[in-house]
């Protein structure tokens, strides 16, 4: 599974491919007869009347229609898989939180059955909204296959390289780099690792897109072709599959006696893809003071409000510190949107321990949080000549909704209890008589 195979550039392209030549009609979508008797089938991520601009779909040509890949289905529990609005009570009051890394699975678990979700927001049944999640895993889909109805997911390795292969051909996907599975796309998500980490964000809403850069101009910030989509690949497998169908929070599974993923050719837009986080080009301060952390922002999924992000998925990378008599880490601020944020690597500026990679941490709508006390310290009194932030990335799913936290996430033994205290020692400075 460690090979790395061929992907093709670019954000929201036209793409086309084949795993076998002349698979893939030429001049037309449906031919009265397709070569190697694959059946033609549409896939639409938008609907069909949707401006040009966002309206997605693509043609996939497959050795036996979807709808041979469903049956009659039986509901099944995944009791930690959750989906907004999520009811189940706890008793946890308001308050900023953080959480240790999910510890390894201690007994065989898929990916379907390691996610635990966190937080959750909206209403996947209407388009709105968002779930952030943690995965630990440690055995691989051979023969469970995954169709979420509700949302597109974007997942984030933490450690483990994951190996996705979905109807449209296969991403290797190590840490440092994300993938994004379109809503209802089939996929199996394996790894080679004794165990993969990371998280998700289901995003119930318009999809990700690329944000707009204004005055930066045409370049920075994540450029289109780092963006890479997969190839036609096809399993050709007539052993017993299962497919698992998230739809609506609710989880169902129908018998197959073959495997789904056999989309032999595909043209289209409607894609999954993956984005090696390295390639983004942050844009920041060179002279004082520094932008809003908007600037980092990746992707974004819009709302029907211009400048409202559904969800933004910003990172806080690797970058050059060289603003003059600036605090340099981000500032205390309270913020009516929502923020969950994750550790890829490293050790995150604002904040000196506690936050450890697979580590997240929630600050919910107006709850003021920023730097702890020994990073505010370290960077009032620091010698601000240039310096390289290195060893880090952060991510951050920010939403316009108040996001609830899950009765796992509030009951977890990962919860940390003191993590409000990390504040406790900032001290009031204020001398009246003594204004420098
Ligand atoms: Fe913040």
């Amino acid at each position: 599974m460690s090979d790395t195979p061929l992907m093709m550039p670019g954000f929201g392209n036209d793409f086309e491919t084949e795993a076998l030549p002349g698979a893939l009609p030429q001049g037309r979508n449906s031919p009265q007869k397709c070569a190697y008797g694959l059946y033609a089938e549409q896939l639409s991520g938008s609907p069909f009347t949707a401006p040009r601009s966002t309206n997605e779909r693509s043609w996939l040509y497959r050795i036996r229609p979807s709808v041979r890949h469903t049956g009659r289905f039986t509901k099944i529990d995944v009791p930690l898989w959750k989906t907004a609005p999520d009811r189940d009570p706890h008793d946890l009051p308001l308050g900023q939180y953080r959480w240790d890394p999910l510890p390894a699975p201690n007994t065989p678990c898929d990916f379907i059955y390691g996610i635990r979700t966190m937080t959750s927001t909206g209403d996947a049944r209407q388009h709105l909204g968002m779930a952030a999640s943690l995965y630990a895993f440690n055995e691989n889909m051979t023969d469970r296959v995954l169709l979420n109805a509700d949302a597109e997911m974007l997942i984030v390795p933490e450690s483990g390289t994951l190996d996705i292969f979905t109807e449209m051909g296969r991403m290797v996907v190590p840490s440092g780099h994300i993938a994004v599975l379109p809503r209802g796309m089939m996929a199996k998500i394996r790894t080679d690792a004794k165990m993969a980490r990371g998280y998700i964000c289901e995003n119930y809403g318009a999809k990700f897109t690329l944000p707009d850069r204004g005055p930066i101009g045409a370049n920075c910030l994540a450029n289109p072709r780092d963006f890479k989509t997969s190839v036609a690949a096809f399993e050709d497998d007539d052993t017993a599959h299962q497919l698992v169908i998230k739809w609506c929070g609710g989880f169902h599974t129908t018998r197959l006696d073959h495997s789904p993923l056999d989309v032999v050719a595909w043209h289209g837009n409607y894609t999954p893809y993956s984005y090696d986080l390295s390639t983004f080009s942050p844009v920041g301060a060179i002279s004082f003071d520094h932008p809003d952390p908007s600037i980092f922002t990746v992707m974004t999924a819009p709302s029907e409000t211009a400048g409202t992000a559904n969800i933004d998925f910003v990172i806080f990378p690797e970058r050059w510190l060289v603003a003059e008599n600036t605090f340099r880490p981000p500032w205390y601020h309270r913020n009516i949107m929502s923020e969950f944020m994750g550790l890829i690597t490293g050790q995150y500026d604002a904040k000196e321990e506690g936050f450890v990679p697979g580590g997240a941490s929630l600050h919910n709508m107006m709850l003021p949080h920023g730097p702890d006390l020994d990073a505010f310290e370290k960077a009032s009194n620091a010698d601000l000549v240039p310096v390289k932030l290195t060893n880090t990335m952060a991510f951050m799913f920010e939403t316009r909704f108040p996001q609830q936290v899950s009765k796992f996430a509030a009951e977890t033994d990962q919860l940390q209890d003191s993590y409000i205290d990390c504040w406790a020692g900032l001290q009031k400075q204020f001398d009246g008589t003594r204004k420098t």
